[in-house]
């Protein structure tokens, strides 16, 4: 159901999802629009809202001038980074980035906006321009970045095309270390639904040699930047608590709860069944589902993760449209926010849900 009214903004917004009905393009707009509004409205002070966090992992304490991320996904590009600090945000997060560059799944339209659930149908597959040209991308926005008072972390996965001779150890340890020096705090992806490979995030055995390898990565290091591991929301409660558990015994930061949900489970994360979704990227392909729906499994998986892992630190993503829900996720225990498809359909998203953040409660 709707958590909020629609404004003539927001009206205007939908006008635009209908008359640009590429969601690829309009998603690949967001950043010129970032940048269009900051340029066209100099005078737009940010929000201050800042929060302060330190971890128990030990990794280095992070102010933001805002609780908000732009979710890993809609910046792939690393295009007008700096804007986005006008808009609400207090990071972004880049990518996901993998070490060679990929175009994705090759079919298209790979998204489109699922309209009366407030959702997107995603299956793009990891389209990226390779982690080094997006470093050297955010290199060059430090100065701005800086400025503006906006951090950049950087999403990272290991590439699902690998030769059967390349180490996929070795290749998202390779990606770490090109994007260590850009980035303010690091997110792995492991649980990306939609570019036609078998998800990491089923392979514990393998994760747990992996993240202790980012571990001593890390130790190693002079700066111990924060690292958090994006988890699928699909996950049962036992099952997440074993890859909560494992991310502790790592010495790692924590989880981002969650990624997109899994279309192959052919029911949304309340049990209601998913409408006739059109396959998107590959052959029988139906990717991940974002928005709206997820907001209940976001604000439960961060709940259960509070209790299994009270140590741990939690960036909760998934559905939230509201500052209601994102001042709820605080206080049940998420670190900081993040959004992404309420950005195409709430004008300002990001502004007006600091605007309804009770500031008592950020
Ligand atoms: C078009 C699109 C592309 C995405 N690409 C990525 C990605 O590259 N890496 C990633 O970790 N998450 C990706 N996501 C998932 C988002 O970061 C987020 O986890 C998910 O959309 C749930 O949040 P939301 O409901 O606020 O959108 C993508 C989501 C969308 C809609």
């Amino acid at each position: 159901m709707k958590t909020y009214q629609d404004t003539f903004a927001d009206r205007f917004l939908a006008a635009i999802r209908e008359t640009i009905p590429a969601a690829e393009l309009r998603h690949e707009m967001l950043a010129v629009l970032a940048e269009a509004a900051r340029v066209a409205s100099p005078w737009r002070a940010p929000l201050a809202r800042s929060v302060e966090l330190s971890f128990q992992d030990g990794s280095c304490p992070m102010r933001l001038e805002s609780p908000l991320v732009l979710a890993a996904g809609a910046s792939k590009k690393a295009w007008f980074l700096p804007a986005f600090a006008s808009m609400g945000f207090g990071a972004v997060t880049v990518g996901t980035a993998t070490m060679r560059s990929r175009k994705g799944n090759p079919l298209h339209p790979r998204v489109r906006t699922v309209e009366e659930f407030g959702a997107i149908q995603n299956a793009m597959g990891l389209n990226n321009p390779g982690i080094q040209v997006l470093a050297s991308r955010i290199a060059r926005s430090r100065d701005r970045l800086a400025q503006d008072g906006l951090l950049v972390g950087i999403s990272i996965a290991e590439d699902p095309d690998l030769l059967p001779d390349e180490s996929p150890d070795r290749n998202l340890l390779d990606c770490l270390a090109v994007a260590w020096p850009e980035a303010d705090y690091i997110e792995i992806n492991l649980s990306c639904p939609n570019t036609g490979h078998e998800r990491l995030d089923r392979a514990w055995d393998r994760i747990r040699r992996l993240m202790g390898e980012v571990s001593s990565f890390r130790e190693a290091q002079t700066t111990k930047k924060p690292i958090w591991i994006k988890l699928s929301p699909d996950l049962t409660e036992e099952t997440l608590g074993q890859a909560l558990a494992s991310i502790r015994q790592a010495g790692l930061t924590g989880a981002v709860l969650f990624n997109t949900w899994p279309a192959t489970q052919g029911v949304w994360p309340s049990g209601e069944a998913l409408p006739e979704l059109p396959e998107l990227g590959r052959p029988q392909l139906r990717g991940g589902l974002s928005g709206r729906p997820l907001y209940p499994r976001t604000l439960l998986g961060i709940e259960q993760a509070r209790r299994a892992e009270p140590g741990l630190s939690y960036l909760a993503c998934g559905g939230v449209e509201t500052g209601l829900q994102a001042s709820e996720l605080r206080e049940a225990g998420a670190d900081l926010v993040q959004l992404y498809t309420v950005m195409a359909f709430r004008w300002m998203a990001a502004r007006r849900i600091l605007q309804e953040w009770p500031q008592d409660r950020i």
